[in-house]
């Protein structure tokens, strides 16, 4: 397994005053938590150049919120996962369910999206999770087993993270309990295992949703848990490393 991955995502938040975080977040990583852990920050599209010029040789990697499934081409408003590698992105979340339900993206269109971001260089951040009806219904393996099967190329431990976000759970201060998350990480990497082999034995799989400093290490410390994917406490950098601080 590789190292674990703290991934912000800024949504869209965050205007060009914001890159300062980026440089607080590098500052505050000493060698020893550099050697622990993998830090990233996906800032809104406009800004992705900039980071990555803030954040050249230093210890946080930069990522994009999504991509067009090609490369170029007559797709106004679009960025490709091409662009986001050209600028000095090194991943990109997709799949996000905020995208899933603002743009009706389907697994097909999350899966051609994540083949984009390989076939860019980039390393894809496939999210999956269930709503709160679903959870209630007791169909969250079923969802999230969907959502992988239809979402998740072809590729490597290098190449693809999953993240596990349940959508209810998402900005809302709610956290599954300690078994519930255990019980899908398990089970994503069961189905990881047999759907990708021995690469998908590896592949981070991230937990989201109000994550924050005071419950990162409980959420951190769950087997098959390897990071997280932060929203909302990723925009202020003491916050966020009080989350990366969890594999201190
Ligand atoms: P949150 O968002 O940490 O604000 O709940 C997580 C996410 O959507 O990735």
């Amino acid at each position: 397994m590789d190292r674990p991955l703290v991934a912000g995502n800024w949504k869209m938040n965050g205007l060009a005053a914001s890159l300062e975080q980026i440089g607080l977040i590098a500052s505050g990583m000493d060698a020893a938590l550099q050697g622990k852990v993998d830090v990233m920050i996906c800032p809104p599209a406009v800004l992705i150049a900039q980071a990555a010029w803030k954040a050249k040789g230093g210890a946080v990697q930069i990522g994009g919120q999504d991509c067009h499934a090609k490369p170029s081409g007559a797709h106004t408003g679009d960025v490709s996962a091409e662009m986001l590698k050209d600028v000095g992105a090194s991943a990109v979340i997709v799949g996000h369910s905020e995208r899933r339900a603002d743009h009706g993206e389907s697994d097909a269109a999350v899966k051609a999206k994540a083949e984009a971001a390989l076939r860019a260089g980039l390393v894809a951040i496939v999210c999956v999770g269930e709503t709160r009806e679903q959870r209630e219904s007791g169909t969250t393996l079923a969802i999230v087993g969907g959502q992988l099967a239809g979402s998740v190329p072809a590729g490597s431990a290098a190449q693809i993270v999953i993240a596990y976000e349940p959508v209810w759970a998402i900005g809302s201060g709610l956290v599954p309990s300690v078994a519930d998350v255990a019980e899908v990480h398990a089970f994503v990497r069961k189905q990881l295992a047999a759907s990708h082999g021995a690469e998908g034995a590896k592949m981070r799989i991230l937990y989201g949703g109000s994550v924050k400093p005071s419950n990162a290490k409980e959420l951190m410390s769950v087997p098959h848990v390897n990071g997280a994917l932060v929203g909302g406490a990723s925009l202020v950098a003491s916050d966020f490393l009080g989350i990366v601080g969890a594999y201190a």
